[in-house]
Order: structure tokens, then sequence, then C-alpha cells
């Protein structure tokens, strides 16, 4: 299976192919990005098209809960999901994409409504890797949990994505689980701490918050699903242990063996008797397939993702007595989740069913703003999160990086002047850059984004629809520097106070197009470009191009590709775009 998020091999080719300086542009805003988005199908398709009515999902080429006994209730019916990396919310920059919280809420509700008896386990991998601010991630973290919450989770693993944070797993905590004992509980087993260079207890390390009854990360809970008693238990896996002793010297890890026996126990001598045991085993498939075998007390172990495209069905390893476990996968960024059905059997035992679903646009809250907001409990929680991300300012501590061009003439202090400077020389490339849709760029964030709404305050947004937010003098907000709002000339051409002061200097003019090699390079003509554009894939290479054409077509495909990138826009095609975009005057 592929990459769903890794771009289509002709523009990863051209980002690769591309050198020099924008290579270099690439690098930084690489470094800059926030992956607040990226949930789209795995193939692109080369035609935008239409908006996609919703329609039931279909896996496999089958319904949802195909195969599952009809004339049956589940005794038990639980929600599995992993690895969301902070992907809290599609962006909306194009369609159709995956997953989020909100739907997922959604898909969670469409269960209950059955009547089916719902508790949801989270295998942990909750916090994002990078974000605009870091107390911007801390947020979002929480509002993952709040979220869980809402939907009826009762446990999340702990992933290393929780560890890298600076201030590490103790900010995590501070976050969340300091703050009130409620579910989801945190489940590292096997997490200890380091005292004195020796390994300390976990109930020490982590220890009860006051007036609490559990500690902050805990061995293994017990949630009712509707009358059915489900343990749960959190492990974390050799090679991942391994990874997180590597950034984190204050912790370390106890030895498995030991830490499932001692689960296995604890839920057998749980007063409420859990009959159907889940473990979050935050460690590869191979390794869960492993602890599958030898405990056989789980029937379901959630695992980490081998690939971000989950497979259909779970792996079932054999354990005595004809029992079976199921090893699930439900990949990355939250995009699917993962759902077990128990059906009673005659014998005590249960009937496993398991159905992967993705979470597409049939699950977005129906009805208008106002509705959806009291039918999903989920969406007020974002409401609340965008608002305090205006109200903290994260947009103002985004960290202004040097553009290229500012690093080579440094001396000159080139800076951003808004596009309406460049107009003043270049009125007939600003009349057609007028009427494309970069020119109003910031409204989509403004206006066009509902759930929620204040998208123009968030850094993790805006930087892809205004100027050089992420550069030194670029976009600071609307009323600082209203200039740059959108997506204007120097969006591409970079900070342009240099030439603009003296438009003949050959090496300023040079910056403005950092794509050229030669003064002389250029895009194929736009009629070339749309003839291609009309060819299929594997047809395009028969037109012939120059190799100084080709050459320019990936770097200023690259340069586009810094927003335009597989994630936010996968249909992005340099031959199909760049005729919507064409600006140049025809000289006289
Ligand atoms: C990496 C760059 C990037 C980031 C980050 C980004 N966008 Fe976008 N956005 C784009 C691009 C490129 C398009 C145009 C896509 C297309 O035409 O298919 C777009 C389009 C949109 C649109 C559609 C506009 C319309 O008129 O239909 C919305 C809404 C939007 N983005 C919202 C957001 C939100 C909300 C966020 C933050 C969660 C965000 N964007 C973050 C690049 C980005
Ligand atoms: C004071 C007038 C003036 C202003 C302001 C100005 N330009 Fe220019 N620009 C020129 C002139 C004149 C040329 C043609 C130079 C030549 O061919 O020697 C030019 C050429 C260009 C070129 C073509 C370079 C090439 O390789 O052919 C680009 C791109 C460009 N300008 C971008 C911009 C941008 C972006 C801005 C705003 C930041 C801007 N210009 C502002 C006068 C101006
Ligand atoms: C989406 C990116 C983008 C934006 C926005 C943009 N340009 Fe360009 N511009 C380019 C690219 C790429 C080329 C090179 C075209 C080619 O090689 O045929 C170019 C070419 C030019 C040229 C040279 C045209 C020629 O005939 O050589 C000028 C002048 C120019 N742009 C000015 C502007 C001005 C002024 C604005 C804002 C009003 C602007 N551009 C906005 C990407 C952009
Ligand atoms: C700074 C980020 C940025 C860069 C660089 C950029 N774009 Fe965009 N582009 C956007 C955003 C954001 C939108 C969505 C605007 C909206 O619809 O509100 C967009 C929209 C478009 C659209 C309209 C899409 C549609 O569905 O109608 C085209 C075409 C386009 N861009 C082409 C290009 C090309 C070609 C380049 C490179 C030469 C480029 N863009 C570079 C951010 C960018």
């Amino acid at each position: 299976m592929t990459a769903p998020t890794s771009p289509p091999p002709s523009r990863r080719a051209a980002a690769l192919r591309a050198g020099g300086v924008i290579g270099l542009a690439v690098l930084v805003l690489g470094l800059a990005t926030l992956g607040a988005c990226g949930w789209n199908r795995g193939a692109p398709s080369p035609e935008p098209g239409p908006p996609e009515q919703p329609k039931d999902p279909v896996v496999g080429g089958l319904p949802l809960f195909h195969g599952w006994p009809k004339d049956a209730k589940p005794a038990a019916v639980v929600v599995l999901s992993g690895q969301t990396f902070g992907y809290v919310q599609p962006c909306g920059c194009s369609r159709p994409q995956m997953g989020g919280l909100e739907r997922r809420a959604v898909f969670v509700k469409s269960l209950r409504d059955k009547g089916w008896p719902v508790v949801g386990a989270d295998l942990g991998d909750v916090y994002p890797p990078k974000s605009a601010v870091e107390e911007q991630g801390k947020l979002k973290y929480r509002l993952a949990m709040d979220a869980l919450r809402e939907m009826g989770y009762v446990a999340v693993g702990v992933g290393k994505a929780e560890f890298p944070v600076p201030g590490g797993i103790d900010q995590v905590l501070g976050e969340y689980a300091l703050q009130k004992e409620q579910p989801p509980f945190l489940l590292a087993g096997n997490l200890l701490g380091v005292a004195g260079g020796q390994p300390q207890a976990r109930e020490d390390r982590f220890p009860k918050p006051p007036g609490a009854a559990r500690p902050m990360v805990g061995l293994a809970e017990v949630a009712d699903a509707g009358g059915t008693p489900v343990g749960v238990v959190g492990v974390i896996g050799k090679s991942t242990t391994e990874d997180i002793k590597k950034v984190d010297p204050s912790v370390t890890f106890d030895d498995n063996r030991e830490v499932l026996k001692k689960a296995v126990a604890a839920l057998d001598a749980h007063p409420k008797k859990p009959r159907l045991n889940v473990l979050l085993f935050q460690g590869t498939a191979d390794e869960a397939k492993k602890v599958a075998a030898d405990w056989p007390q789980f029937a379901v172990v959630l695992c980490q993702a081998e690939d971000p495209e989950p497979p259909q069905f779970p792996q079932a390893v054999d354990g005595p007595g004809g029992r079976k476990t199921l090893v699930v996968q439900v990949g990355h960024k939250g995009r699917y989740v993962g759902v077990v059905g128990a059906f009673a059997k005659p014998d005590g035992g249960f009937d496993l069913r398991y159905q992967l679903v993705p979470l597409g646009e049939e699950y977005v809250t129906a009805g208008p703003e106002e509705a959806a907001r009291k039918a999903n409990p989920v969406l007020p929680l974002f409401d609340a999160y965008a608002a305090a991300v205006r109200d903290r300012n994260f947009l103002g501590k985004v960290v202004k990086e040097p553009h290229p061009s500012q690093l080579q003439e440094d001396k000159l202090n080139i800076s951003y002047v808004g596009s309406e400077r460049c107009q003043g020389c270049h009125a007939g490339e600003h009349a057609r850059w007028k009427g494309t849709a970069h020119s109003h760029a910031l409204d989509a964030l403004e206006k066009v984004a509902k759930r929620p709404t204040l998208r123009n305050f968030d850094g993790e947004c805006v930087r892809c629809h205004v100027v050089g937010l992420n550069y030194r003098t670029g976009y600071e907000d609307q009323k600082t520097t209203p200039h740059l709002a959108h997506v204007g000339c120097e969006s591409c051409h970079g900070p342009g106070s240099g030439h603009a002061a003296d438009p003949r200097a050959a090496n300023l003019l040079a910056l403005q197009s950092p794509w050229k090699a030669k003064p002389g390079d250029r895009l194929p003509p736009v009629g070339k470009m749309k003839e291609i554009a009309a060819l299929p894939a594997f047809e395009r290479g028969r037109v012939a191009l120059k190799p100084e054409e080709q050459r320019v077509i990936n770097a200023v495909s690259a340069m586009c590709a810094r927003c335009h990138d597989a994630e936010n826009d996968p249909h992005f095609d340099i031959f199909t775009y760049w005729p919507k975009v064409d600006h140049a005057v025809p000289k006289k």
C-alpha cells in the first residue's frame, strides 16, 4: 500500500530536482511546517471535480458491518484509534479530506444510536510533533483529550510523541492528567522514573495528584460497556522504550513480562470482573504479535501502524484452547478508526467482529452551524480552542526566519513591501493577479472556514494564506500588516523592497525570480502547458520540452508546493494550475 500523504512521484521528483535558492526556501519552510492538515485519501485524482455527495462508506467493496450478526446486538463495542499526532480537524483546503475528531464523534454517536454499548480506547501519540508555537501544541493536546472524553473513551496509551515536548512528559501530564481525575486515563504500565540513577516506581514518578485516587500514569482501567465490563491495559513495547529513553533520561521502563503479569492479575481481581480485555500496545506489529501469543487474556491488541493506510482486517493470533487475539492497526492521523464488536456466545465467551472505518465527509455533523454545535459536543471544544489561539496571540509568537533572499543580500535589509507597491510599476501583472484566488486567499480563513471559525488568527492556517508569515518583515496580523494579507506577489517572488527601490539592479532582479538559473529562463508558453495538462499522465512525456523549460517547471513547481503540498492540495499539478495564475503581460 502506498503512503497517502506522500506527494505523487512526479511532484516528489520535482521537489528533489529543484536546487539552489528554491531548495533552501523549501527547507526553511519545511522546518516551520506545522502539520495542521493531512487527511487526504490515498491516490490524488488529477481533477478536483465537484464536491462529492456524502454516501455511506464502503470498505473493501463492502458496506460497514457487513457480515456482523444482524439479529443480535453486540454485548460490547470498542472503538479503537491512535497515532493522531495532533491532527484534530481537516483544514478544508481541498476535498475530500478524511478524519478529525468532529467526524469521529459523529461516527461514535451513530453506533450509540443503534443501541450499541460503546467504549473508546486510544493508543496514544496524541501530541502534535510540531506546532507554530509550543503553547499551541499543549492546547491542541488538551482539546484532543477533552474530545475523547466527550466520545466516551476510557483510556489513552502513552506514545513517543508525548515525550520530545519542551519540558517533557511532565508538561503533557500537567496539561491534562494533573488537572482533574477524569477519563480518559493515561496508561503506560511499564513506565518508570529515574531517581539517583536508579529506577523509580511509576507511582512515585507520576504520583496521584492531590485528592485523586490514581497516579497520573496508570496500568489498567475497567470500563462498563452497557453491562459488559471491558478491561484496558497499556504498555510500551521495547523498540519504542529505546526511542523514548534517548529523548527523556528522566524515565526508564520495567520488564513487560512482569508488568503484564501484574496487569492480568489486577484485572482478574477487579471487582467489576472484566470479561473482554484490550491491550494498548505502543510497539510494532511484530512485537504485538508476540505479546498477543503470550497473553491470550487479551482479546484485542492495538499496536502502532506499520503504514499510515491501515489494513482492512486485523491479524488473528492463535492462543491456547482455540482462542484468538486480534492484533489491530488503525493507521496515522486519525483518518480511520477500528471497531471491535463482541457478540456473546453460549459458552460465556465472545465472538469478535472487526470493522475498519474511514472517517469521510459522510460523518460531518449535519445541520446549520448553531444546530451542529448543539448536536456535536466536540464542536464547541474547537470553538474554545480557536478562541484561545486568538486570545493568547499565538499568531504574534510565530518565529520569523530570514528568507533566502534576505540571507543573500543581508546588508540591504530586504523587506516585504506588499503587492500594491509592485502595482506601481507592474499594473498589468497586478490586474491579472487580482483576478486569481490568491488575491483573496485570507478570506478562506475568515469567511469559508466554519468549524471552527477564527482561523485567520491561527498561524497553522495563516502561513499559506498570506505573504511571508514565517519570514522576517512578513505578515503579522490584519491590523499591523494589511498590505501582506492574502497570497501576494512576494509569496512567490520573495521580499521585494530591494528591487522596488532599484529596479535595474541585476542582482536584485534575479532575487525576484529565484526559479531562474539564468536571466532568459522561462516556463513553457501557457498554450503548451495547457496542451500537456489535457493529457493523461502516462502520455505527457511525449510532449517535447526543452531541458531549461523542464528545469524551470521543476523549480516553480517546488515553490508552489510549499503551499500546494500533498496534504493541503493533493490535486496540485503545475500544468493545470499555472495557466490559471499566469499573469505575464504581453510585451509590446
Ligand atoms: C501548507 C499550506 C496550507 C496550510 C497550512 C493551510 N492551507 Fe488552506 N489552502 C491551501 C491551498 C494551497 C489551498 C487551495 C487548494 C485548492 O485549490 O485545492 C487552500 C484552500 C483552503 C480553503 C478553501 C478555500 C475556498 O475558497 O474553497 C479553506 C477553507 C482553507 N484552505 C482553510 C484552511 C485552514 C482552516 C487551515 C488551517 C487548519 C489551512 N487552510 C491551512 C494551503 C494551506
Ligand atoms: C519602481 C518600479 C518597480 C517596482 C516598484 C517593482 N518593479 Fe519589478 N520590475 C521593474 C522593471 C523596470 C523591471 C524590468 C527590469 C529589466 O528588464 O531590466 C521589473 C522586472 C520585474 C520582474 C521580471 C524579472 C525578470 O527576470 O524578467 C519581476 C518578477 C518583478 N519585476 C517583480 C516585482 C515585484 C514582485 C515587485 C513588488 C515587490 C516589483 N517587481 C516592483 C520595475 C519595478
Ligand atoms: C503564485 C505565485 C506568483 C504570484 C502570486 C505572483 N507571481 Fe509573478 N511570476 C510567478 C512565476 C512562477 C513567474 C515566471 C513565469 C514564467 O517563467 O513564464 C512570474 C513572472 C512574473 C513576472 C515576469 C513576467 C515576464 O514576462 O517575464 C513579473 C513582472 C511578475 N511575475 C510580477 C508579479 C507581480 C507584480 C505579482 C503580484 C501582483 C506577481 N507577479 C504575483 C509567480 C507568481
Ligand atoms: C503562499 C502559499 C501559496 C503559494 C506559494 C502558491 N499558492 Fe496557489 N493557492 C494558495 C491558497 C491559500 C489558495 C486558495 C485560495 C482560496 O481559494 O481562497 C491557492 C489557490 C490557487 C489556485 C486556485 C485553485 C482553484 O481551485 O481554483 C491556483 C490555480 C493556484 N493556487 C496555483 C498556484 C501556482 C501555480 C503556484 C506556484 C506558481 C501557487 N499557486 C503558489 C496558496 C499558495
